[in-house]
């Protein structure tokens, strides 16, 4: 039976991953490096196997007879030859076929981006691959930066005059996992992105913070 392995298992992407999966006839595994932690998130019909990209012990137990991975680099990691390469290079020592990664929207035009590496990194490996450039999650909003749209109701950030198109991670989700279970995927990139883009510009705020406020997010 196909076997995968999910990382960023406790993070926003790949808890929706691991629930969509569950309705697949799949052996599903999900890498976390708190087993506690990740059983009172995730409950007990997941299988929990220790790995942490920067402990190499971990990597083959995690990587053990595992088809494919679902891919997410973590936050906190931006130096990928030394924190996130050496988990690849044993991906491929343990015969993984398929990684199905999270990147980021315009990691093909921004060589110094870490997802624009990690992509270059798995091409280089020859592991074949499926990269979902996912646009600004829309769970940014309510995590984030709640408080800032909770307390001042306005966000300062860089955009100029740039336009952003939120997307749902269950939607991201909802594709990873087409992008595992389904043939046909593999050597492409999606751009995924929600259905309009929004500027940052204060006449859109004040329509969209109520908006948000209705449905009891903040
Ligand atoms: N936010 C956006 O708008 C956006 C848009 C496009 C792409 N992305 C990309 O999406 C990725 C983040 O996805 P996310 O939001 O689903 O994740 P997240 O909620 O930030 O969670 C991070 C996950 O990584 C795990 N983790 C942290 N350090 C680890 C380590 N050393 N080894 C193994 N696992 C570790 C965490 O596990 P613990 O429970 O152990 O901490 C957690 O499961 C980033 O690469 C980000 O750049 C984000």
């Amino acid at each position: 039976m196909l076997k995968i392995l999910v990382t960023g298992a406790t993070g926003n992407v790949g808890q929706e991953v691991l629930s969509l999966l569950q309705s697949h006839d799949c052996n599903i595994c999900a890498g976390v490096r708190n087993s506690n932690n990740a059983k009172h998130l995730l409950g007990n019909n997941i299988q929990c196997v220790p790995f942490d990209f920067t402990d190499p012990d971990t990597f083959d137990h995690a990587f053990f007879e595992v088809n494919k991975l679902f891919l997410v680099r973590p936050p906190a990691l931006a130096n990928i030859p030394t924190q996130v390469a050496p988990a690849l290079n044993a991906a491929k020592l343990a015969g993984v076929e398929h990684i199905v990664f999270l990147s980021i929207l315009g990691s093909k035009h921004n060589r110094f981006l870490p997802h624009s590496q990690i992509e270059r990194y798995i091409n280089q490996l020859g592991i074949k691959a499926t990269f979902l450039r996912a646009s600004f999650f829309m769970q940014n909003l309510n995590t984030t930066h709640r408080e800032d749209i909770k307390v001042h109701s306005e966000l300062l950030l860089p955009a100029g005059n740039g336009k952003t198109s939120f997307i749902d991670v269950r939607d991201i989700a909802a594709v990873a996992v087409r992008t595992l279970i389904e043939d046909g995927h593999q050597g492409r990139a999606y751009p995924l992105t929600g259905k309009a883009s929004f500027s940052w510009c204060s006449r859109h705020w004040l329509r969209f913070v109520p908006l948000y406020a209705s449905f009891g997010q903040l």
